[in-house]
């Protein structure tokens, strides 16, 4: 679980990571090296991918900030979480080193900023006599191996760049590339625009059965959204799954009130991902509900569109998705886009999704609704059928 003072210390992590200098080392001076770097390692660890190296190995992380040093050192080997072990210089053998403001800037800001730092290997170890060489070199072959493999996994954890969505989703669990579905190319696609923004991210649905409690696609959020702030929202409590940038709620997205108290109180959202229930008369609801909560400039996303189709879960038959459907609802929304050009009759007080709706793309079953101010006027109304004709217009 999180602390209030933690979640405070990250917010103000994100700012600083794409403010000014005297902006972090107003908040180091405010929480001290101690306290950052504790929100700091949590933050490296949850980015670090699986280490690869099969033999096991020490690497420690240097912060420094002032006169003041603050080192963790971390156990790395396949198939094992990392570890947080004592710094004992014998065993470790490469160390990365820092300025908590470098670190800063890596973990939350912009992605082009500088990647400074001390690194240092002590893999290699000096050999006492002429005939110790031999052995140190066989040493090295697999010391060397695994500690570059070690030192890498550190890396990768220390900055806001991450493998594409596809793999992200393998690595945390989710089920939106190559298993049921192929959605990540998709979202690549439309999220790429926001990702080095502090974005909010709800999305409907959080996954996992029996024990596993899931969660697989709200970590692949918040590692693609590197100073992102990611909520799930789940009829099943999920709560355990709550960490710094990732919050698990608990509520029905077909009921309005709770939506719109959750709304009220964690948004406006920049994203909101329907992957819940996927019952068509739900999915309605969270839309009405939920699109106003987002911000101007974001989107609404609805994924498993063609359970519009499927009659146990409220779809049509026939092939042609009805009004009550989630497609029924994104054809509708073309609609909504023209309402300048509808006639007869001219739509006097637009509603909501008629004002704001401004884009929409559809992909097999999965749907992206861009939301700002649809304010484009039509055309006068002089310029009938007519008119047309004799300018020559198709
Ligand atoms: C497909 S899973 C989500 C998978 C997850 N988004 C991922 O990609 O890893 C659907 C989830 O929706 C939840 N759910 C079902 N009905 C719901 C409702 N009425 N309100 C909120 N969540 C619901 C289920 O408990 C389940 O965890």
């Amino acid at each position: 679980m999180v602390d209030a003072a933690q979640n405070a210390v990250i917010r103000r992590l994100i700012r600083a990571g794409a403010g000014s200098d005297d902006e972090i080392d107003a908040l180091l001076k405010d929480v001290g090296l101690t306290e950052v770097a504790r929100v700091l390692v949590e933050e490296v660890l949850f980015r670090c991918p699986e280490p690869a190296n099969t033999a096991a190995v020490d690497v420690a992380l240097d912060l420094t900030h002032g006169g003041e040093r603050h080192t963790v050192a971390l156990r790395m080997v396949r198939d094992e979480p990392i570890r947080t072990v004592e710094d004992d210089s014998a065993r470790v053998r490469s160390r990365v080193a820092f300025t908590a403001p470098d670190l800063v800037r890596r973990l939350f800001g912009p992605a082009d900023s500088p990647r400074t730092g001390d690194f240092r290997n002590s893999f290699v170890p000096t050999p006492q006599d002429p005939g110790q060489v031999s052995e140190l070199l066989a040493e090295m072959n697999t010391v060397l191996r695994a500690a570059a493999q070690a030192t890498a996994t550190l890396m990768a954890g220390c900055t806001g760049r991450c493998p594409d969505l596809g793999e992200l989703s393998i690595r945390y669990g989710s089920d939106k590339w190559a298993s049921f579905h192929w959605y990540t190319a998709h979202y690549e696609r439309h999220f790429a625009p926001y990702r080095d923004r502090p974005v909010r991210v709800l999305e409907i649905g959080i996954g996992g059965f029996d024990d596993d409690l899931g969660g697989g696609s709200l970590k692949m959020w918040k590692r693609y959204f590197p100073q992102g702030t990611v909520f799930g929202l789940d009829i099943y409590d999920k709560t355990a799954l709550t960490e710094p940038r990732l919050t698990a709620l608990v509520g029905d997205q077909n009921d309005p009130e709770y939506l719109t108290e959750m709304a009220r109180e964690h948004g406006p959202f920049d994203i909101v991902i329907d992957d819940g229930s996927h019952v068509n008369e739900h999915v309605l609801t969270s839309f009405r509900t939920l699109f106003p909560y987002v911000r101007p400039g974001g989107l609404y996303v609805i994924e498993d569109l063609q359970t519009a189709y499927f009659t146990d879960f409220g779809g049509s038959t026939g092939g042609v998705a009805g009004p009550g459907t989630s497609l029924g609802l994104v054809k509708g929304l073309i609609d909504d886009l023209h309402h300048r050009e509808h006639r007869e009759p001219a739509v006097v007080r637009p509603t909501p999704a008629q004002s704001t709706v401004t884009g929409l793309h559809a992909y097999h079953n999965i749907a992206f609704v861009e939301k700002g101010t649809n304010g484009e006027d039509t055309l006068p109304s002089w310029m009938d059928a007519d008119v047309w004709t004799a300018l020559g217009a198709k």
